[in-house]
C-alpha cells in the first residue's frame, strides 16, 4: 500500500512539471518554425482572447507553439532589402571578439580592437572644440550664466554667445520642443554662415534642421521616390545611405560609376550613359546624389567637374542632393571646397529655374559631434507647396534635438577674429585637420607599398579606399567560406590584428574589383603600429594564398 501511494505522489508530481514546462514553453517566443507555428496556422495566444474571457480555458497542446505576429517572414520587405555595411557583419563580428577580449583575452592574437570602420572621430580619441562645448554647457544648465565663477571657467564669447542662443529660445527653454524647421533664430544664424561662406543669399525659412544628416537624406527620398520605377542616381562606390535608404523607400539606384584610374573622377558622360540606359529600362530618374568630398572614396570634385554635374542637372531637369557633411575635410593644397550652391549660382541658376538640396551635418570636419546629432538640408528650387509637405514630413517628428541644433549654429558661425576663443579655437581646429592629412598621407602611402594594393590619396573626407588584387586561391577560400572575396580578407584581418575595417562591396564597386574602406581617424601616434600590423597580415594573407 504505501509503495503504492509513493508511485501515485511521483506520478502525480511529474505530470504537474510536465504541464508547467509545457506552458512556459507556450509563453516564451518562439523564434524557430515548426509546422504548427506558422502564422495561418497557430493560434494567437493572447491572454485577453475570448476564450479565456468565457472561462473555457483553451487546452494547451505541446503541437502548438506561439509566433509573435511580427516575424522575419512577413515584415516589411524593404526592411530586409536594406543593408547598412558600415555596421554590417564584419563589426558584429567585432563585438563578439570585444566581448571575448574581456572574458578571455588570452585566446585573442591582439589586445585591443581598432575601429577603423566609421567615421566617429571623438570614439578614436579626437577632443571636441572647446568653444563649442563651453556653449553647449551654459546652454544645457543656463544657471551658469548667473554665477560669479562662471567668468573664471568660461571665456566671455561663449558666455556671450551662450546668453544670445538662449534670448533667442521662445521662452528660454532649451528642454522644450522647438518649431519642426528647428529654432528661427539659428537658421538665421546658419543661413548667414551659409552666405559668407558661398556669397549669396540664403533664407532661414529654406533651413531644415535635422538630427544629423541622415533624417534629411531619408526626408528627401521619402519626398521623391513614389515607387519602384523612380530611381535616384547614386555614385558607386557611395556610403550605403543611399542604398539603405532607396531601399527602405523601395526606389530603384541608378548607379554611375566613379573611375578609379583618375583618381575616383566623375565623366559626364558617364551620367548621360547611365541615364539613357535607366530611362530605357522604363525608370524614371529624379534626383542625382553627389557626395563632395566623397566617402568612401576621399576625392575633392574641381569647380569645372561640379560646373558640367549642375549641367546636367538643369538640362535633365533632375533635382540635385549635394551631400557636402566633408566640406571642412580637405587635406590638399590644390583642391578646394566649394558649395554647389555656389558653383549653381555662380553659373547664373537661381531659387527659380535650379532644385538643389544641400546637406551638412556636426558630425564630420574638425568638430566631429556625431553622437550629439545635428545638421541641417538648404532646399532651394522647390516650390513652396513641396516646402510646405516637407515641414508637414519633418512635423511628424516635432522637432530636432535642440543641443544638435545649437551645435550646428555654432559650426556655422565659429568664433571671429578678436574673440576670446579665437585663438584657441583656429590651434585646436587647425591642429586636428593639419593632423588628418598626416594621418591620410602616410596610410595611402604604407598601404601602396602593399603587393597588390593600390590606393589614390585622400584629398578630403576621413577615408582610404585601397583596391586589393585577391589572389585566385583567396577568391576560393571565400567561396568555401560563403563569403564576399573582400568581406573574407577583412574578416581575416579583424581576426589577425584586431583591425576593424568595412569590406567594399559594402559600397559597391566595379563587379570583379575588391576593395576596403579605413577610416584615417586613430591617433597620429597609433598610426605607425596601426600600419605594422595591416602590413604584416597583408604579407601573410598573399603567401597563405600565393599559387
Ligand atoms: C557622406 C555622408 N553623408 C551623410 C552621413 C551621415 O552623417 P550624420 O547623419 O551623422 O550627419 C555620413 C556619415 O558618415 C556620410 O559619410
Amino acid at each position: 500500500m504505501r509503495r503504492l501511494a509513493q508511485t501515485l505522489a511521483k506520478r502525480a508530481l511529474q505530470a504537474k512539471s510536465r504541464a508547467s514546462s509545457s506552458s512556459s514553453a507556450a509563453a516564451a517566443p518562439c523564434l524557430t518554425h515548426t509546422p504548427s507555428s506558422t502564422t495561418t496556422k497557430a493560434p494567437a495566444m493572447s491572454p485577453n482572447s475570448p476564450q479565456e474571457a468565457n472561462g473555457s480555458k483553451r487546452n494547451l497542446s505541446s503541437s502548438i507553439v506561439w509566433s509573435p505576429p511580427i516575424t522575419v517572414d512577413n515584415i516589411n520587405p524593404q526592411v530586409l532589402a536594406c543593408e547598412y555595411a558600415v555596421r554590417g557583419e564584419i563589426v558584429a563580428h567585432a563585438e563578439r571578439l570585444q566581448h571575448k577580449l574581456l572574458h578571455n583575452p588570452s585566446t585573442l592574437p591582439f589586445n585591443e580592437l581598432i575601429y577603423c570602420n566609421i567615421g566617429n572621430p571623438q570614439s578614436l580619441g579626437q577632443q571636441p572644440i572647446t568653444f563649442f562645448r563651453e556653449v553647449a554647457a551654459l546652454c544645457d544648465y543656463p544657471g551658469l550664466l548667473d554665477k560669479d565663477e562662471t567668468h573664471g571657467i568660461f571665456s566671455s564669447d561663449s558666455i556671450a554667445r551662450a546668453e544670445k542662443i538662449i534670448n533667442s529660445i521662445p521662452g528660454r527653454a532649451t528642454g522644450a520642443y522647438s518649431h519642426s524647421k528647428g529654432v528661427k533664430a539659428l537658421r538665421a544664424t546658419i543661413a548667414e554662415g551659409i552666405e559668407r561662406r558661398d556669397g549669396y543669399p540664403s533664407d532661414p525659412e529654406d533651413i531644415f534642421l535635422t538630427d544629423g544628416a541622415s533624417p534629411g537624406v531619408h526626408m528627401m527620398m521619402q519626398l521623391t521616390i513614389r515607387n519602384q520605377q523612380d530611381g535616384i542616381m547614386c555614385p558607386i562606390p557611395q556610403y550605403p545611405l543611399y542604398s539603405a535608404s532607396i531601399a527602405l523607400h523601395d526606389g530603384t539606384l541608378v548607379p554611375y560609376y566613379l573611375d578609379e584610374s583618375t583618381g575616383w573622377g566623375l565623366d559626364v558622360s558617364e551620367l548621360k550613359s547611365r541615364l539613357q540606359a535607366a530611362t530605357a529600362a522604363g525608370i524614371n530618374v529624379r534626383a542625382l546624389v553627389v557626395i563632395n568630398p566623397g566617402n568612401p572614396t576621399g576625392q575633392v570634385l574641381s569647380e569645372q567637374n561640379q560646373q558640367s554635374i549642375v549641367q546636367f542637372c538643369k538640362d535633365e531637369n533632375l533635382l540635385l542632393l549635394a551631400d557636402e557633411v566633408y566640406q571642412e575635410n580637405v587635406y590638399v593644397d590644390n583642391k578646394k571646397f566649394t558649395s554647389f550652391k555656389k558653383i549653381a549660382r555662380s553659373m547664373g541658376y537661381t531659387e527659380k529655374d535650379f532644385s538643389l538640396v544641400s546637406f551638412h551635418s556636426i558630425s564630420k570636419g574638425y568638430y566631429g559631434e556625431c553622437g550629439r546629432r545635428g545638421g541641417y538640408m538648404e532646399v532651394t528650387g522647390l516650390d513652396s507647396e513641396v516646402k510646405d509637405q516637407i515641414y508637414k514630413v519633418a512635423s511628424v517628428n516635432l522637432c530636432s534635438n535642440i543641443s544638435g541644433q545649437i551645435m550646428m549654429s555654432l559650426v556655422m558661425n565659429p568664433p571671429k577674429v578678436g574673440d576670446e576663443s579665437f585663438e584657441l579655437y583656429t590651434n585646436e581646429r587647425d591642429g586636428i585637420l593639419s593632423s588628418l592629412g598626416r594621418r591620410a598621407k602616410m596610410l595611402a602611402e604604407a598601404l601602396n607599398k602593399l603587393e597588390g594594393v593600390t590606393c589614390n590619396e585622400a584629398e578630403g573626407a576621413m577615408y582610404l579606399f585601397p583596391r586589393i588584387e585577391l589572389p585566385e586561391g583567396a577568391i576560393k577560400a571565400a567561396k568555401a567560406a560563403g563569403m564576399v572575396p573582400d568581406t573574407f580578407y577583412c574578416r581575416r584581418l579583424l581576426d589577425a590584428t584586431g583591425i576593424v575595417v568595412v569590406p567594399g562591396s559594402g559600397f559597391r564597386q566595379v563587379p570583379g574589383t575588391w576593395h576596403f574602406r579605413i577610416t584615417i581617424l586613430p591617433p597620429e601616434d597609433k598610426m605607425p603600429s596601426i600600419i605594422t600590423k595591416l602590413s604584416t597580415f597583408h604579407e601573410r594573407f598573399m603567401q597563405e594564398f600565393q599559387p
